[in-house]
């Protein structure tokens, strides 16, 4: 089964096997609709808003996504499978995402 994914911002669409990951379909399609940074959840570059549809998600770093983040709707699409037609707005990357994170203490 494959599903049909919009990017609002890029106004481009692509699709996506089932059981297939989101980041994957796109460059497979040979977009750049989304960034694309590690593929693995590592970096934050991916990431994205999921603004309709049904997806499931492997764990995301919090340091990327929060969990009220992720409560309303963002993800790191090399982390999602998509359950169904996605509507998304991608560049949602943090600035400072490749940077390394730094560790604040609070007193
Ligand atoms: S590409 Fe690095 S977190 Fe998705």
């Amino acid at each position: 089964m494959n599903f049909q994914i919009l990017v609002t911002n890029r106004q481009q669409t692509f699709t996506v096997s089932e059981g297939e990951l989101l980041l994957h379909a796109m460059e497979k399609a040979c977009q750049q609709a989304i960034k694309v940074g590690c593929r693995g959840g590592g970096c934050g570059l991916c990431k994205v808003k999921i603004l309709q549809g049904r997806y499931q998600s492997k764990r995301m770093s919090k340091a990327h996504i929060s969990t009220e983040e992720q409560a309303s709707g963002f993800a790191l699409a090399c982390r999602v499978f998509p359950e169904g037609d996605l509507v998304i707005e991608s560049d949602h990357f943090d600035e400072h995402a490749n940077q390394p994170t730094q560790v604040s203490v609070v007193k």
